[in-house]
């Protein structure tokens, strides 16, 4: 299932796209708010994200990863990807990380907002949700452009490089969905 936003394109990750998401994973700009922490090696990186590429084959799906290309070079400049709950919850996860030379040009509220639009759309969602280190500025800034609302926090809950890191919910339901194009 590929996905496409105005300047990007979203196709499901595949064994063939390891060295990229190796390479991306492999950044401690991309892994300071995140817990997968960075790989030794590339076995590892295929360890990983083997859970992710396996996905495809399970049915129900419930777990999808997009590459994040640029559609007018092709270029692969990071990862999207929702969770869905238990069909009777209908609550989706979204999360994104893209290489740092590509921050600060928009791409990332462009994925999240497509991604919450996939999630209404495609999934017939009725929640959907984001988790993001309390400290991670630039993430609460693309998740409230998204049009989320912060719900809470959870305390101490990230493993982080050895430390438990706060991470706020946010949220975004159904029918407040009109927010993200209000915005
Ligand atoms: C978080 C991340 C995805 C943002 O990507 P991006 O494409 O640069 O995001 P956008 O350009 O869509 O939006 C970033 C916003 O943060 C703002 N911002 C940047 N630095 C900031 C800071 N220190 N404090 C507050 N806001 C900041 C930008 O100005 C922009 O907002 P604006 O459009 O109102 O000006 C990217 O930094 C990343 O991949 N980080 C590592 C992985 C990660 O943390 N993923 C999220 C896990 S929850």
């Amino acid at each position: 299932m590929d996905i496409q936003t105005h300047r990007l394109e979203l196709t499901e990750i595949s064994w063939v796209d390891l060295e990229n998401i190796h390479r991306l994973h492999s950044i401690f700009e991309v892994d300071e708010f995140n817990t997968v922490g960075i790989p030794k090696n590339i076995e590892e990186t295929r360890e990983n994200i083997k859970p992710y590429v396996n996905a495809k084959e399970c049915d129900p799906q419930s777990k999808y990863t997009w590459n994040i290309i640029i559609k007018a070079t092709g270029e692969f400049i990071g990862l999207g990807g929702i969770k869905l709950s238990l069909d009777k919850f209908r609550i989706g996860e979204i999360f994104y990380k893209l290489l740092p030379e590509h921050w600060g040009k928009g791409y990332a509220t462009e994925v999240s907002k497509q991604l919450i639009e996939v999630g209404f759309d495609r999934f017939n969602l009725h929640r959907i949700e984001a988790g993001c280190a309390v400290k991670n500025f630039k993430s609460i800034r693309v998740l409230e452009k998204s049009g989320m609302t912060r719900e809470g926090i959870y305390r101490k809950i990230l493993p982080i490089r050895g430390e438990w890191v706060d991470s706020y919910l946010y949220s975004i339901i159904e029918d407040e969905r009109k927010k993200n194009t209000d915005r």
